[in-house]
C-alpha cells in the first residue's frame, strides 16, 4: 500500500537524539520535543506526551538507544548493568501497554549480544530504529487486512485515539478508516471524546480532520443511545495488551462499548499489532490495570470540576471479554472467533 504522507510524526530519530509531539498541547499547539536525556523518555511516557500502546513501545526502544550513548561507563559489564536498570525504569513507566517492555526486553536482547560498547550502542540504535520501522509497517498491513469489514456508507464508531499519533505509521483501528477513506468508500466516523483525559476530543477529531475523513465527536455516554437506534455499523478500537485467550485491555470505557454493541448486534473489531499480544497470560485477569491519578478526574485544564476533597477513581483501562470480539485485525491477518484457538494458530 502506498505510503501515506502526514504534516506530523509522532516520534523521529535524529541520529543521537529523540525528537517527539508533545500530545498533551494538541490540538491548540504542535509542539515537537527534542532530548538525548532517556529520563525525558520516561516522564514524557508517564505524562502521556508520548500515549498509545504501539507508539509507546516506539519511544521506549528510543530511550533504551539514547541512555547507551549518553550514560557514561568505564567498560560493557557496566553498561549491560546500566541498561538493564534503564530497562526496568522505561518498562515500568506504564504498565498496562504490552508494546512498551515487548520492546525494552527486545532492546536488552540485543545489547547483550554486543561484544563492545560502540557494537551495543550501533546494535541498539539500529534496533530501536528496526522496531519502529515495523511497528508502522505492521499499521498499514492491518489497514490492509481490516479493509474486508469497512464498506461505504458505514457509520464507524471508536474511542480513544488510535491514529498515527498513537502508534506511528497510519494507527491502528484509525489506520483501517483512514485507508478505507482513501479507497475511495464513503465512511462516517463517530468519534467519542474519551474522558477523563479527552484523547478522542483532542487527538482523534484532529488526526480525521487532518485526513479529510468526516467525523463527528460524542460524549462517551452518547455511544449506546447511536447504537440502539440502528446508526452505527461497526465499532472499532485498538487494543493495550491482549491475554492468550482474547480479553483485551484497552482505554476505559471499551468494555461498555463491546457490551452495547453485543446487545445491539453491531460489529465490533479490535485492531493490534502481534506487539500488543501477550501469551505469556491466560486471559485478561493477570493484566495490571494503571491507575491514574484522581485529579484527571476532579480536575479539567488546571480547573476544578468537583467539590475540593471529592474521591474519584481513575482507571486508565477496562478489560473486554473475547466473547464480545468480533475479530482481530493484526498484521498476520484476521483472527476470528473462536479466537483462543485461531489466536495461538496465527501468532
Ligand atoms: O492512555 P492512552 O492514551 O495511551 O491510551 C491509548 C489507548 O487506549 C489506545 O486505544 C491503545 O493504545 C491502542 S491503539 C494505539
Amino acid at each position: 500500500m502506498k505510503q501515506i504522507t502526514l504534516d506530523y510524526q509522532p516520534i523521529e530519530w535524529l541520529g543521537d537524539r529523540v525528537k517527539f509531539l508533545d500530545q498533551t498541547r494538541l490540538p491548540d499547539d504542535e509542539m515537537y520535543i527534542e532530548t538525548k536525556d532517556y529520563l525525558e523518555i520516561v516522564a514524557a511516557i508517564k505524562e502521556l506526551k508520548v500515549r498509545g500502546a504501539p507508539l509507546i513501545g516506539v519511544a521506549g526502544a528510543y530511550g533504551m538507544a539514547l541512555a547507551s550513548l549518553h550514560i557514561y561507563v568505564k567498560g560493557r559489564a557496566e553498561l549491560l548493568r546500566r541498561l538493564k536498570d534503564v530497562a526496568d525504569n522505561i518498562g515500568n513507566a506504564r504498565p498496562t501497554a504490552r508494546n512498551l517492555m515487548w520492546a525494552v526486553e527486545r532492546m536488552l536482547r540485543v545489547a547483550v549480544d554486543g561484544k563492545t560498547i560502540e557494537n551495543i550502542r550501533q546494535a541498539l540504535v539500529a534496533e530501536a530504529t528496526a522496531i519502529h520501522e515495523q511497528e508502522a509497517g505492521a499499521t498499514y498491513k492491518m489497514a490492509e487486512n481490516g479493509a474486508e469489514f469497512v464498506n461505504s456508507g458505514m457509520n464507524i464508531l471508536t474511542h480513544c485515539n488510535t491514529g498515527p499519533l498513537a502508534a506511528t505509521g497510519l494507527g491502528t483501528a484509525l489506520g483501517v478508516i483512514i485507508n478505507a477513506s482513501r479507497q475511495g468508500k464513503k465512511i462516517h466516523v463517530y468519534a467519542d471524546e474519551t474522558r477523563p483525559l479527552l484523547q478522542g476530543a483532542r487527538l482523534t477529531a484532529w488526526e480525521l480532520n487532518k485526513v479529510g475523513v468526516p467525523a463527528t465527536l460524542i460524549t462517551d455516554s452518547t455511544a449506546g443511545y447511536l447504537m440502539q437506534q440502528g446508526k452505527v455499523d461497526a465499532v472499532l478500537v485498538g487494543a493495550d495488551r491482549i491475554s492468550a485467550n482474547g480479553d483485551t485491555a484497552n482505554k476505559i470505557g471499551t468494555y461498555t462499548l463491546a457490551v452495547l454493541a453485543r446487545e445491539n448486534s453491531v460489529p465490533f473489531y479490535v485492531v493490534a499489532p502481534s506487539s500488543t499480544f501477550d501469551l505469556s497470560i491466560a486471559d485478561g485477569s493477570q493484566i495490571t490495570i494503571e491507575l491514574r491519578n484522581p485529579n484527571e478526574v476532579t480536575r479539567f485544564g488546571g480547573i476544578s470540576i468537583a467539590p475540593e476533597g471529592t474521591d474519584a477513581l481513575s482507571p486508565a483501562f477496562d478489560i473486554t471479554p473475547a466473547k464480545y470480539i468480533t475479530a482481530f485485525v493484526t498484521e498476520r491477518g484476521i483472527i476470528r472467533q473462536p479466537l483462543t484457538e485461531n489466536l495461538l494458530t496465527m501468532l
